[in-house]
């Protein structure tokens, strides 16, 4: 396969740590993570938009995505979404939305340390943190498989092309009512 292709197959196999944020979307609202309560500089924590359910909708929903990847992959014959073994394709996509989420959450807390609120236009701080540590992640649990597959130049095209693609994804989610901003 040549460095394109490499490329491309890294991108769609991380389409599960993106789905995780739109899976988060869809399951939310129910159990708020902080519990309304305030940081030491009076501040929300986190802030309503972090709940449990959408935590752990969107972890079941990225690692669903991924197994179906795995599979129109692996009876497609095109090897572009191959995590390896079956166990792979549960385990890497588990800890790619995992992470995705922990760095969606991780972005909420700086938003709210800086002052913007719930749902407050981040800019990058929307857009990166997921990304961020869905690598961070893979980098702790799934280090064989993130060294082989992304570092580097996957992971910088990834960090360049998941801001337009957030940006887009929350206007079609604004536009079907699914959310309040189209950010
Ligand atoms: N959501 C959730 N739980 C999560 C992440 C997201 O319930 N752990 C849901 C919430 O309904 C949230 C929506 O998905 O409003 C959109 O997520 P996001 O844009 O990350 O949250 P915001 O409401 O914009 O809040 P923040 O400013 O903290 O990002
Ligand atoms: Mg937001």
């Amino acid at each position: 396969m040549n460095e394109i292709l490499l490329v491309i197959q890294s991108i769609i196999m991380f389409i599960p740590a993106l789905i995780a944020n739109s899976g988060a979307v869809i399951t939310g609202g129910h159990f708020i993570i902080d519990r309304g309560k305030n940081f030491i500089d009076g501040r929300r924590i986190l802030g309503n938009g972090k709940t449990l359910s959408g935590f752990a909708g969107g972890i079941a929903i990225g690692t669903v995505t991924g197994l179906i990847i795995y599979a129109i992959s692996r009876f497609s014959g095109y090897a572009l979404g191959s995590y390896g073994t079956l166990y792979d394709a549960v385990v890497i996509p588990f800890v790619m939305a995992t992470g995705s989420l922990t760095g969606d959450i991780a972005g909420s807390f700086v938003k709210r340390r800086i002052g913007i609120d719930r749902g407050g236009k981040g800019g990058l701080l929307d857009q990166w943190p997921f990304a961020l540590m869905a690598f961070l992640f893979m980098y702790i649990f799934e280090r064989h498989y993130f060294i082989q597959h992304y570092v580097y130049i996957p992971m910088i095209v990834i960090l360049i092309i998941v801001p337009p693609i957030h940006r887009v994804v929350n206007i079609i989610g604004y536009k079907m009512h699914k959310k309040d901003v189209p950010w």
